[in-house]
């Protein structure tokens, strides 16, 4: 995994990570622009981690949000900012 992940601050307690491929084909597909929307209008309590390939390359750019488990695929940068302000301002739900 590439670790280039948002700071937060002092006491901020991490609830969500959020995987934003960055492998070959996600980037080629866009994968930065969606990574540069979630930090720019990501909670501030989920943590925006740069990743190598997820295993999904034809579906790209992919991001995958833990613990929920839950992924998006075929993103563009305006699909990130309404994933940050939508399911990243929402409490955590984790796997059953
Ligand atoms: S290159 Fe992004 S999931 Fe494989």
């Amino acid at each position: 995994m590439v670790s280039n992940s948002t700071p937060t601050a002092p006491g901020d307690r991490i609830r969500r990570w959020v995987l934003v491929c960055l492998n070959r084909a996600c980037r080629k597909a866009g994968a930065a622009q969606v990574l540069t929307a979630l930090r720019c209008d990501g909670d501030s309590k989920a943590e925006i981690v740069a990743a190598d390939c997820l295993g999904q390359c034809g579906n790209g750019p992919m991001i995958l949000v833990l613990p929920d488990e839950v992924w998006y695929a075929h993103l563009c940068p305006r699909d990130a900012a309404a994933i940050a302000d939508l399911h990243l301002t929402q409490p955590e739900f984790g796997p059953t």
